[in-house]
């Protein structure tokens, strides 16, 4: 199965100057909880926007770059999404971490959207999760989380499957 994973706020925004809108920490517990143990797979710009290599999950990093070396065990590089997807196996779950060029070459594809919404319009929001039709997709989980002492954002943590 393949699912997208994206923390969006209300316009789509994803991102701003290769970095997350905001770090909400319960998002990233969740993050690492339903990634953990699957392949990751991500644009470059996402891949090298992260801390470091991610422990305990295969990275599938995707550049045009033909020289592009990453020296880690855990990292394999790819040059076109449809490689990417003749190197899945049956019966596996494979996490869409972004960024914009990853979500949509794999949204037509996806079984499920683990979405972040957060509750908030950034206005210098440079990058975006694609337009997506909410009919074509049922929502079966939402947590919606209020501002506190730990969120400045109220968010919600939603899942939808496709019909
Ligand atoms: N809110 C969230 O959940 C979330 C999640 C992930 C990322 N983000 C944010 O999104 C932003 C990064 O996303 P982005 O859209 O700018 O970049 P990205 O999708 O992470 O990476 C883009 C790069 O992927 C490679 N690529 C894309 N399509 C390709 C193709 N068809 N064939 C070969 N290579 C291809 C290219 O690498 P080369 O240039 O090396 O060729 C391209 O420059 C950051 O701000 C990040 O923080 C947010």
């Amino acid at each position: 199965m393949i699912h997208l994973i994206a923390a969006v706020d209300r316009a789509r925004g994803i991102g701003r100057d290769n970095d997350l809108l905001c770090h909400i920490s319960a998002d990233l517990k969740r993050f690492k909880a339903l990634t953990m143990n699957h392949t990751m797979l991500m644009g470059r710009k996402t891949f090298e926007s992260l801390p470091g290599v991610l422990p305990g999950r295969p990275h599938w990093v995707l550049t045009h770059q033909a020289d592009y070396h990453v020296d880690s065990p855990a990292v394999t590089l790819f040059h076109s999404p449809e490689a990417m997807c003749a190197a899945m196996k049956e019966g596996e779950d494979y996490f869409i971490i972004g960024g914009a060029a990853m979500y949509r070459a794999f949204l037509p594809l996806a079984d499920s959207l683990y979405l972040t919404e957060i509750d908030e319009v950034f206005p210098d929001a440079d990058t975006f999760f694609p337009e997506w039709k909410r009919d074509e997709w049922t929502e079966t989980e939402r947590e919606v989380h209020d501002k506190n002492n730990n969120n400045k954002y109220k968010f919600a943590f939603a899942h939808y499957v496709k019909k």
